[in-house]
């Protein structure tokens, strides 16, 4: 008899165009993982209004990271793409996850606390219950691998206590999923201020560098990178003082798959300079394929919505089964159809 193929599930939010952090710490997984596991891979437009959104930029940028997730090699017809809010499974299994989540896990959230800081004005009860949503979208596809940088793995583990609690209490009813990380990239820091991550929403224009920037702005962000005063390529793990050149030796070894021995040999005795432009010159060339298979499916309008609705079909098959059965489990009454 033929194995099952194991099942692999993640999302990002379309607050704004992924970034490179977005790509090395997850997407660039995604890829690989999409050709041996069952993949489900979705654009989280739910998870993005818990933040302020302006509407025309969300559906604009929805449509611009699903037709990224396509120019980096997902296919369509192997893999499950689609948008969060076509499916509404994920709304309806939150709201039966609410009822089971007690608060005080919510409000140990680091993500919650950073997020009401950042947005003072328009702490909702969204961002509270994002983690909520989050462990519906995981646990509706029954999924084994969740490829995910870093940041999310708090989110992971409220997932999983969420899927233990509940099983535990009506019986077997969802797998417990295990997160997948790359630890050279899972987490890629900030270009202007490198103990912090590397984030969409980052006010400073150096900070961050996405995905379809030009090759002119990718090499001037670099070439602005902030570094030390040593001026040594060379990487010294947990040392704060090295954490600008640290992020970049990881980037620069994540795309020409060398190793950081390796790096550090080829660059020794030059300086940071020169460095910074190579790393600038090797993600423009690692980001251009990207980059124009993206412009070429934008224009291709049909062939876009068709793979959004045959995305959102496919994901819904598989939701309304794991929906029907918690919906059981809890005691919700059926009808007959
Ligand atoms: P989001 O949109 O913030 O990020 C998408 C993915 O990119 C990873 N990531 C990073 N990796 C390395 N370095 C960084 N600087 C960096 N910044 C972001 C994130 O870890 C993530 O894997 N809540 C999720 C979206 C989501 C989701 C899900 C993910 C909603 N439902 C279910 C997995 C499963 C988020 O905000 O990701």
């Amino acid at each position: 008899m033929q194995e099952q193929k194991k099942r692999a599930l993640s999302g990002i939010q379309p607050t704004n165009t992924p970034h490179l952090g977005n790509y090395l710490g997850a997407m660039r997984n995604w890829v690989t993982l999409s050709r041996e596991f069952d993949a489900l891979y979705f654009i989280a437009d739910l998870h993005s209004i818990t933040a302020d959104m302006n509407p025309a930029m969300l559906r604009k940028q929805t449509l611009e990271s699903f037709v990224l997730l396509l120019a980096m090699g997902i296919e369509p017809d192997k893999s499950t793409v689609f948008v969060q809010s076509h499916v509404p499974a994920h709304c309806e299994l939150c709201w039966l996850l609410n009822c089971y989540t007690p608060y005080g896990e919510l409000s140990r959230m680091t993500q919650f606390k950073d997020k009401s800081k950042k947005q003072p004005e328009n702490i909702n009860a969204g961002l509270f219950t994002y983690p909520v949503l989050m462990a519906a979208d995981i646990l509706l596809y029954q999924a084994d691998y969740v490829p995910v940088g870093i940041d999310q793995k708090q989110h992971l583990e409220i997932a999983r206590n969420t899927a233990a609690r509940f099983n535990g209490a009506f019986s077997e009813t969802f797998k417990l999923p295990e997160p997948y990380t790359s630890p050279a990239t899972a987490k890629i820091m900030s270009l202007a201020v490198p103990d912090k991550k590397m984030s969409k929403s980052d006010s400073n224009q150096n900070a961050t560098v996405f995905v379809l920037d030009e090759r002119d702005t990718i090499i001037r962000k670099f070439k602005r990178a902030v570094t030390d005063s040593e001026a040594q390529v060379s990487y010294r793990e947990g040392d704060p003082n090295k954490a600008g050149i640290n992020n970049l030796i990881s980037i620069y070894c994540a795309f020409t798959e060398k190793t950081i021995v390796q790096t550090e040999s080829e660059w020794q005795g030059k300086g940071y300079g020169e460095f910074k432009l190579a790393v600038g010159e090797v993600v423009a060339d690692g980001l251009k394929d990207i980059q124009e298979k993206y412009n070429r499916l934008s224009s291709d309008k049909q062939y876009i919505n068709d793979c959004l609705k045959t995305g959102a079909q496919k994901a819904a098959a598989i939701a309304k089964r794991t929906l029907a059965k918690a919906q059981r489990k809890v005691g919700l009454m059926a009808v007959d159809s």
